[in-house]
């Protein structure tokens, strides 16, 4: 079992929560695990209650074809190579899931729900994080390719891809800063 990194606090945790983006071969983390963070997610704040978000959880099947899917389109845009490269990448990714926002022809609504979700993301990267889990969020092209959302049986008009969610056990974990507090934060009288 990899070794978990525990954090001592809650300010530990939200800073020293990374983006992973190499995660070690081997076991998959539990999916018990992960439908916990789920839901923990769902907790997030929601505007009038919405509960915008749903949580696909993808089994091999589908996340080799959403892999497939995506080379296709590396390969129309940058060549064969490329695509062999990506698809031997994703290939490797462990764990996968998909959140995805429910649609609103209100755009204030729309806005609302959608922060609502990033809210529930985060709450996800956090639990998981505290039980040694690394997740990346990723928004590349294939999430806006109507044949992703077949791959889910998601009809586009009902939701919107939030993002496709990687997980497992780092393999590394990066290091990354933030701007000064000062730049970004007016104090007013
Ligand atoms: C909405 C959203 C979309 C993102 N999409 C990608 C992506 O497509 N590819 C990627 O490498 N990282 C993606 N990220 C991760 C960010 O690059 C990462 O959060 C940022 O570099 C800060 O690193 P940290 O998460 O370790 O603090 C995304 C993050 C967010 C919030």
């Amino acid at each position: 079992m990899p070794e978990k990194i525990s954090f001592n606090s809650i300010d530990e945790l939200i800073s020293g929560r990374r983006t992973i983006h190499e995660f070690k071969s081997g076991p998959v983390p539990p999916l018990e695990k992960i439908k916990h963070a789920i839901h923990l997610a769902r907790w997030a704040p929601n505007h009038y209650l919405t509960e915008p978000w749903h949580f696909y959880l993808l089994g091999p099947e589908t996340a080799r074809a959403i892999a497939e899917l995506n080379a296709e389109l590396v390969r129309v845009k940058h060549g064969e190579k490329a695509a062999q490269i990506k698809l031997d990448r994703w290939s490797k990714i462990p764990g996968w899931l998909v959140l995805t926002c429910n649609k609103s022809d209100d755009p204030r609504r729309a806005q609302e729900d959608y922060a609502a979700c990033c809210c529930a993301a985060q709450n996800l990267f956090l639990y998981l994080c505290n039980e040694g889990i690394g997740m990346k969020w990723t928004t590349g092209d294939v999430i806006r390719d109507k044949r992703f959302y077949d791959l889910l049986w998601v009809d586009p008009s009902v939701e919107t891809v939030v993002g496709l969610f990687w997980y497992g056990y780092p393999e590394e974990v990066p290091t990354t800063t933030r701007k000064p507090i000062e730049q970004i934060m007016v104090e007013l009288p």
